[in-house]
């Protein structure tokens, strides 16, 4: 791809977007948050502009990235969700069908309800929240109706450093850099990180091959909230310094509000049946993620 268009690029996964593409093609990247110089305004509901952008930058490829991430807000929003992770993925899909271009979406691993111990590309989604719903419709509005197309879902999310990371590893290390020496932590919320670099890395390998469809794209390994957070606290060298104390999902009901599936661990079976499954495991990529983007960051 010598051309490339990225909307909704100014966040977690869009750091890590620009920074794997941008030395290989040609970019466009917009927002509406645009925090980087290589960073353009486009609000992606507003169709006719989203139209006129991406045909005036004639990509070979669009990238839908951008979404509202903060479940509690889109819980309290929904009309605001529907119009931003549903109705404007189905403008990208309008828009890349009308270029015959292939179109990027990112799905998430919460669109499951939980009682699985672990999901696979096939298994059926039953999505609990706003959040989860608009998204998983947007999932399937990409499936039905784009042309060419690759839905990857991401896990939890890891990336962006202390700037624009906006979860669960940015939330333990504001905790740590404020030099909490406790730390309350759900036991009940089990899940699989997604570095962001490991995934535009896999998504650019699925590009390169044009293998077309839907994979999930997690980090190798399960696990859940208390395991991540004991390893950020080990791999700060903090170990013995800091305790974590396990909580029920109730502690935090006032705060965390929107429903949550138990359990959301994804595995990668296509990947891995493609043998294309660059994806690391996750405490591999949790060390490099603390190592590049928080060095320093706890010093006093
Ligand atoms: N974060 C996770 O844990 C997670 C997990 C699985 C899948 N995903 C998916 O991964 C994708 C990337 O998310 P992320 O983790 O990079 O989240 P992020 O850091 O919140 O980035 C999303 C970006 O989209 C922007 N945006 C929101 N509404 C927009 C609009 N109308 N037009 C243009 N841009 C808009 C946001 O701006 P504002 O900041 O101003 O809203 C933000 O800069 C999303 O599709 C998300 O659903 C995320």
């Amino acid at each position: 791809m010598d051309r490339m268009y990225i909307a909704g690029c100014g966040g977690m996964l869009g750091q890590a977007f620009y920074e794997e593409f941008s030395q290989r093609a040609e970019l466009r990247c917009t927002d509406i948050d645009v925090n980087e110089e290589w960073l353009d305004y486009l609000d992606f509901r507003e169709f006719e502009r989203y139209r006129a952008d991406v045909r005036a930058a004639a990509p070979e490829c669009l990238v839908h990235l951008g979404a509202l991430t903060d479940l509690e807000y889109c819980e309290l929003h929904p009309d605001e969700t529907y119009a931003t992770n549903t109705m404007a993925v189905e403008n990208a899909v309008y828009i890349a069908n009308e270029l015959g271009i292939p179109l990027v979406y990112v799905g998430t691993a919460g669109i499951f309800d939980g009682r699985q111990e672990v999901y696979d590309d096939w298994d059926r989604p039953n999505p609990l929240g706003v959040y989860a719903r608009a998204k998983w419709a947007g999932e399937e509005f990409v499936k039905h109706n784009a042309q060419t197309y690759l839905v990857c879902r991401a896990g939890w999310m890891m990336g962006g450093g202390p700037r624009k990371d906006k979860k669960f590893v940015q939330k333990i290390m504001a905790q740590l850099r404020g030099g909490a020496s406790e730390l309350a932590v759900v036991d009940d919320k089990l899940g699989t990180p997604t570095y962001t670099r490991d995934f535009a890395r896999n998504v650019r390998l699925l590009l390169e091959r044009r293998w077309w469809g839907l994979y999930n794209m997690v980090c190798q390994g399960l696990t859940g909230r208390l395991e991540v957070a004991q390893a950020i606290v080990d791999e700060s060298g903090l170990g013995g310094r800091v305790t974590i104390h396990p909580v029920g999902s109730d502690y935090f009901a006032d705060s965390y509000f929107a429903p949550r599936p138990d359990c959301e661990r994804l595995i990668n079976r296509k990947l891995a049946l493609r043998g294309l499954d660059a994806m690391r495991p996750w405490r591999e990529a949790l060390a490099d993620y603390l190592r590049t983007d928080y060095e320093g960051y706890l010093l006093p």
